[in-house]
């Protein structure tokens, strides 16, 4: 796919994800970058934003219910090519996907002073949710077990957006 600006998401396979790791180093700090990297190596789907044949940006998906619930579990952009839209254009890429393999809804968690972050999703149509709000459509215990899955830390907001 190729955006404004000569951007072009591209596929990143599991071989070439250690050229993305830059773009971690710049976007996170401790638990989250130890933690980014080691899902950068593990995750079914890496995204890769591509400006002049370097990556700027990149987006990690997983699945959490095969054909329904999707979740973006990190987005980066390189810290020179931030506020360009390069964020939006990968986030608008995953929608795409989730919404192919059937995706009815997405999540994504942020934290809570990530304004950037927030902004960013919420410029997609993502709003706040709560585990008592997920609760109410999947159950308790399912909610349970998809929030250890999304590994929603103390401290994060839960974000979701419906996909028509
Ligand atoms: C969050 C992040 C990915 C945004 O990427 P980006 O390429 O700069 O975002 P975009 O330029 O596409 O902006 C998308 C929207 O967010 C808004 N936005 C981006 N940065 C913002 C900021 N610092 N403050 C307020 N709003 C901001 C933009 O105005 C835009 O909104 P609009 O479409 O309504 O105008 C980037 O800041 C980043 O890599 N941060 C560090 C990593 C991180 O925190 N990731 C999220 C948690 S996994």
């Amino acid at each position: 796919m190729t955006g404004q600006d000569g951007i072009e998401i591209v596929d990143v396979p599991v071989g070439k994800r250690s050229s993305l790791e830059r773009i971690l180093d710049e976007s996170f700090e401790g638990w989250y970058l130890m933690h980014s990297k080691r899902t950068l190596r593990d995750i079914e789907l890496v995204k890769a934003a591509m400006s002049s044949g370097e990556p700027v940006g990149l987006i990690m998906l997983k699945t959490l219910e095969v054909g329904s619930v999707g979740y973006v579990y990190y987005i980066a952009v390189s810290k020179k090519q931030r506020k360009r839209g390069i964020g939006k254009l990968l986030l608008e890429d995953a929608l795409r996907i989730f919404k192919k393999y059937g995706a009815q809804e997405v999540f994504a968690s942020v934290e809570g002073d990530n304004e950037a972050s927030e902004a960013l999703f919420a410029s997609e149509g993502f709003t706040r949710t709560s585990f008592g709000e997920v609760s109410k459509k999947h159950g308790k215990l399912h909610t349970v077990s998809m929030y250890n899955s999304m590994r929603v830390v103390p401290g994060e907001v839960l974000l979701r957006k419906e996909i028509a």
